[in-house]
């Protein structure tokens, strides 16, 4: 199939070109940049031995959409482009909703109206808020988001879902990503934050390479194991695997579904830490700083659903995913 992939400079969508090219589909990149580097995309081509065509644009930007559909012959879209940042999205909430509502709702006008319905959207374990049942499978009521940025996954998947009711020509895959870190074996593409990291695991390769003092730990007075809080990271390239099965479920017609994207197993803070320590033989000097407003204890989910339907599991344990993730900072101690 030929895939346009919106934000596909960015960290996840730049894996997930590769994972496409190796199942044999060819992609465009839609981008404007703002949280990333056409450096990515020289490097994905480097790595899958061709170039990556690439449009600069805005994905609110209806004409120029509207030429990219009539440039390229798109059979399905990959839509990862959004702002992510909690901290900010909480700072500048009508920033987020306006790009995140006004680009999806621009695509899918311009989408249908090049009769192309096959649609994978990003969403997040976000949408769960705190969850009510772990480990959390996809039946699990949508909860509480405590900021913009994940009331906009929240709602986004909503629009999604009325679409597909009115016009079920639509084949639509909600994907929940958990928490996605590691990088490319190759050590040329990885996650290249803006600025100080707000997310686990960049915060550590940047504190093991120098960048940062140490690390905060947000709270050790969770109700979990040791206190700190428990997350199901995933490795960014089992994530863009589950891309190219779920366009499989897009070929059989699936209308609407949903799958988590996670491992299945929860590792805490320090879990984490240590793992990044033991797989790279290295320190990370932390300490314990107070809990980090917005955050809950533990979010893991059940990934049974995407195995048995998609085919589709992680296979890349917490020791390759800080192996990589370090592989590509100490590669990169600036970034692109
Ligand atoms: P990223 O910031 O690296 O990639 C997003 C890309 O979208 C960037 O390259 C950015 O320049 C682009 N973009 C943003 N607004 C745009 C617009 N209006 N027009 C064109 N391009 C635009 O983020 P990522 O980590 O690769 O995340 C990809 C998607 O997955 C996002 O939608 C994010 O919300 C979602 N997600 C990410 C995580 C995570 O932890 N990384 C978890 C769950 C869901
Ligand atoms: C993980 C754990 C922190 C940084 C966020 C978004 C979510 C999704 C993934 C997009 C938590 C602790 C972190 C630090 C720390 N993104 N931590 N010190 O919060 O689970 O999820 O990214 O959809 O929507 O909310 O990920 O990596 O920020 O934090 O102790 O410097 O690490 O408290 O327990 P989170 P994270």
């Amino acid at each position: 199939m030929n895939i346009l992939l919106t934000g596909g400079a960015g960290y996840i969508g730049s894996h997930t070109i590769i994972e496409l090219d190796k199942a044999g589909h060819s992609v465009v990149v839609v981008d404007n940049l703002v949280n990333s580097s056409e450096e990515s995309l020289r490097r994905v081509s480097q790595i899958i031995g061709k170039p990556v065509p690439f449009v600069k644009a805005d994905v609110r930007n209806a004409v120029a959409m509207n030429d990219v559909f009539n440039e390229y012959s798109i059979d399905a879209c990959i839509h990862f482009a959004g702002l992510k940042a909690v901290g900010e999205s909480v700072a500048k909430p009508l920033e987020y909703y306006e790009n995140n509502m006004n680009a999806t709702f621009v695509l899918l006008d311009v989408m249908r109206k090049h009769n192309c319905k096959n649609f994978i959207f990003s969403s997040s374990a976000t949408v769960y808020g705190d969850p009510a049942i772990i480990p959390i499978t996809e039946e699990c009521p949508k909860g509480q988001c405590t900021n913009p940025y994940g009331k906009t996954k929240s709602m986004l998947e909503e629009v999604l879902m009325d679409l597909q009711k009115a016009d079920p020509e639509w084949n639509i895959v909600l994907l929940r990503y958990f928490n996605p870190i590691g990088a490319h074996q190759s050590g040329l593409i990885g996650e290249n934050p803006n600025g100080i990291p707000n997310n686990l695991m960049p915060y550590i390769t940047q504190t093991a390479v120098g960048r940062r003092a140490e690390l905060g730990v947000f709270g050790n007075d969770y109700d979990t194991p040791d206190g700190t809080g428990v997350r199901d990271y995933i490795h960014v390239c089992d994530l863009a695997a589950g891309h190219v099965c779920a366009l499989q479920a897009i070929e059989r017609k699936c209308g609407l579904a949903i799958y988590n994207l996670g491992t299945g197993h929860g590792y805490s803070v320090l879990d984490v830490v240590h793992a990044f320590e033991k797989a790279n033989n290295l320190k990370v000097p932390y300490s314990i700083k107070p809990r980090r407003p917005g955050d809950i204890a533990t979010c893991y989910c059940n990934p049974a659903k995407a195995k048995a339907e998609l085919g589709w599991e992680a296979k890349y344990g917490i020791e390759d995913m800080c192996r990589d993730s370090w592989n590509f900072q100490k590669n990169n101690p600036e970034g692109y």
